[in-house]
């Protein structure tokens, strides 16, 4: 079987590893770049702490508008899915690579199989829940990482196809904990474990939104706690446009963008987590860290229901509130799969006629 795999974003280098593993065992992928992350920090330091192989292809879009980025990734896959004949093509998650991928695919009459199917936030003014709802409506198959994806999907009227394989992200996440642990990221940074905040800010509502912007800031300004904050390129713009990055107290420590195994390891030895990330709040709940999330609703719900995640916008009152308070009760009830979602989706497509 002849799998191309679409890729372009951070999140989706990190989801794409495991199952390519896999895959490469017993079929041929044909490994995609659309070139939208371009970064060191984001995309090659991923490809080489991962050991994801070279793609074959980086269709070098860049950044743009949404229908400038989109546009030009879809011309460009549409090319290499034609000169390839893929018998599957397989997107991740929910960035623009995902439904360039997905529209490309579909049009050319190829099966498309969206890992991280099923996920909602119920708000439209995302473009990730857009790029969602249309993907997992174009795919063949649908690979869910929880039981209420499944839900979610049989409540739009999806049924066949879909399958619970469990979250590539607690796969990678079980698979290189170890080898995080030892990083000394800690000492680097010259923080002691259990003893600072790890902050990660990347979605438009807040970077874009100046109020926002500096509402956050000013809590992890005046918060007295050290505070580790790895920088999104988005929200270096963001901050240098509003010059809040200028002159920050020394508690607040801004890096760039963390290579993911130097992340994970400053994650599992963080008191508390604070992000509008979604890949970030499901690993704070992977490995028992209490998580903050600056937004208003969250497509990981079982993480809040389960008292491990609280939702506090772009609240200054909630948020400063949260970081003093917010204290999970009891032990982690809800499941991600069993760190072998991979295998089941490379099992499941291996079946694919
Ligand atoms: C994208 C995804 C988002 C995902 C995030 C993961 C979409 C619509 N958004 O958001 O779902 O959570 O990736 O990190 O697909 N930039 C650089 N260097 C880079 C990449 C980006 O400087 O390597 C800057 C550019 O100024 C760019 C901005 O960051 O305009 C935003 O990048 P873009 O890929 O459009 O969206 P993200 O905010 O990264
Ligand atoms: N991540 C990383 N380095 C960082 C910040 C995040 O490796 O400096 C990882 C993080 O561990 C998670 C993923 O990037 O696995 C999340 O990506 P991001 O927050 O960019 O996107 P989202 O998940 O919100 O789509």
């Amino acid at each position: 079987m002849k799998v191309a795999t679409i890729v372009g974003a951070r999140p989706q280098f990190i989801k794409a590893a495991p199952v390519s593993a896999v895959l490469r065992r017993h079929h041929r992928e044909v490994l995609v770049h659309t070139g939208q992350h371009y970064d060191e920090e984001m995309s090659a330091a991923f490809f080489r702490t991962l050991q994801i192989p070279d793609p074959d292809y980086n269709l070098g879009v860049g950044s743009g508008t949404h229908g400038e980025q989109t546009g030009r990734m879809l011309i460009e896959i549409e090319r290499v899915l034609r000169a390839e004949a893929p018998d599957v093509v397989l997107i991740y998650g929910d960035t623009n690579s995902t439904i360039a991928g997905a529209l490309a695919a579909a049009k050319l009459h190829v099966p498309l199989a969206h890992v991280e199917a099923g996920l909602r936030s119920h708000n439209r003014l995302m473009p990730e829940e857009i790029n969602r709802v249309v993907a997992d409506h174009l795919s063949t198959y649908l690979f869910c990482p929880t039981e209420s994806a499944v839900a979610l999907l049989a409540a739009e009227g999806i049924r066949a196809g879909v399958h619970m394989v469990g979250d590539v992200m607690y796969d990678v996440a079980l698979a290189t904990a170890q080898e995080a642990r030892q990083r000394d990221i800690l000492r680097r940074l010259g923080l002691t474990a259990g003893q600072y905040l790890l902050c990660t800010v990347h979605r438009p509502q807040n970077t874009d939104d100046a109020q926002n912007l500096r509402a956050i800031f000013e809590v992890l300004s005046e918060c007295g706690e050290t505070v580790v904050f790895p920088v999104h390129p988005r929200t270096r713009k963001a901050l240098d446009a509003e010059g809040l990055a200028a002159d920050v107290p020394e508690r607040l420590v801004l890096t760039e963008p963390l290579d993911y195994l130097d992340f994970q390891c400053l994650l599992m030895s963080a008191r508390k987590v604070l992000t509008d990330s979604g890949g970030v709040q499901k690993e704070a709940y992977f490995f028992g860290v209490p998580c903050i999330t600056l937004r208003d609703e969250t497509e990981w719900m079982e993480t809040v229901e389960d008292g491990w995640n609280v939702l506090v916008g772009a609240d200054k009152e909630e948020f400063a509130k949260a970081i003093k308070e917010f204290a999970p009760r009891g032990t982690k009830q809800k499941s991600f799969g069993d760190g072998h979602a991979a295998e089941r989706i490379v099992e499941i497509l291996s079946g694919h006629r």
